[in-house]
């Protein structure tokens, strides 16, 4: 059998791990700057991470939703603690499209409508309604599509306004992520935040936050959204949570009710993610990584915005674009074959930095001289 041909690969093979630091089978080192697309947040192979997973592994790696599983109640109550929000109620699943066609389909069953306003520029996922609200028609399949999905622009107060004038009695929820990271780095403005808090609680929709790239403390604060000071009604998550192992999950505020058989699945949930999303919680705790991520995010973004020919530094906390005046493949390319450091992009114009939240400013540093070499 072949893999199906779908990922355009960079010819590196990465064996091991460590840190923000990943070997390839040749040996060489690399800084990574990208987090494996944000998904490693508390760095590679984390000691406590491993131990963690491998204790659980020893014990019982599976069982089923139908008994206790204990490890997920401390995981809520770890959660909760770290994010500020108590009490709301924990749903499992395993990715992040899981994690937001379930908020989805919950904010339908509460209120009973239909309608969702998603905005330009977003993504959300590739399962179904996921993928309907995530603003890229080339992934969205003829079966996908959709009329219940309003786009606006984001930011845009007076659209938004307008948009719950006309249709406000029909729409079920508003899905946003607090910095559009696929979209460019484009941050949600708190003002703008604090609009879909008013129109949702005037109108009976529900405020869902996409905090699967942009949560799990990236931004300084543990959902991007928190910048705003209001609480949205569901907050989306995954990549950060499990630290690499596949885990997804719904914050769900303590209005919404549950009901047997509403959501499910077999795998969310199970020991070993538990394991893997505890250990993430435990150590962004103890090593204060949220601060460290404000802090090396504002030193690095300093630090870029002294640089010549930069079109513009955006972001908070460590999500950060860099938007350069020229298409980054062939830069990108000499960062990583070149200098040994992978990063991301959005589009062609969007160099992406998601390194682990526990980034030092030696790490910082290397990327900086090297981006600057590279620059001149
Ligand atoms: C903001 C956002 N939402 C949802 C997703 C989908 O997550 P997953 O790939 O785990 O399904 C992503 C993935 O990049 C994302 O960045």
């Amino acid at each position: 059998m072949q893999l199906f041909d779908v990922y355009p690969l960079n010819n590196v093979e990465i064996v091991r791990a460590e840190g923000s630091y990943v070997w390839d089978s040749a040996g060489t080192k690399y800084l990574d700057m990208y987090g494996g697309h944000a998904v490693i947040s508390i760095g590679h192979t984390h000691p406590h991470s491993v131990k963690l997973l491998t204790g659980q592994l020893h014990r019982i790696g599976f069982y089923s939703n139908s008994v206790i599983i204990p490890q997920q109640r401390v995981l809520a109550e770890k959660l909760g603690k770290l994010s500020g929000k108590d009490d709301f109620q924990l749903f499992l699943c395993n990715s992040g499209a899981e994690a937001n066609e379930n908020a989805l389909k919950l904010a339908s069953f509460h209120n009973g409508r239909k309608k969702v306003v998603a905005f330009n520029g977003a993504f959300h996922g590739r399962t179904s309604l996921a993928v309907a609200v995530t603003d890229n028609p080339s992934i969205v399949a003829p079966i996908n599509r959709t009329p219940n999905v309003i786009f606006l622009p984001l930011n845009d107060q007076a659209a938004l306004e307008q948009c719950f004038a006309e249709q406000g009695g029909e729409i079920s929820s508003v899905i946003i992520e607090g910095i559009q990271g696929v979209g460019g780095i484009q941050a949600a403005t708190p003002e703008f935040l604090r609009k879909i808090r008013a129109l949702c609680d005037q109108h009976g929709a529900l405020y869902i936050a996409d905090g699967i790239q942009c949560g799990c403390g990236r931004s300084g604060k543990y959902f991007a959204h928190d910048w705003a000071g209001v609480n949205a009604d569901i907050y989306s998550m995954a990549k950060g949570i499990g630290n690499g192992f596949p885990i997804g999950a719904i914050a769900i505020a303590p209005h919404i009710a549950p009901k047997y058989g509403m959501l499910g699945t077999t795998f969310g949930g199970n020991q070993l993610a538990c394991a893997a999303a505890e250990a993430v919680a435990d150590v962004i705790a103890a090593d204060h990584l949220m601060e460290n991520a404000a802090a090396m995010g504002d030193y690095l973004m300093t630090e870029l915005r002294k640089l010549p020919d930069i079109v513009e530094v955006r972001g908070r906390g460590l999500m950060i674009g860099i938007e350069l005046p020229y298409d980054t493949a062939e830069l990108r390319k000499k960062l990583l074959f070149d200098e040994k450091i992978f990063v991301g992009a959005s589009g062609k114009t969007v160099v992406r930095l998601l390194p682990a939240l526990n980034i030092t400013r030696e790490h910082a540093d290397r990327f900086l001289e090297s981006f600057d070499k590279l620059q001149k």
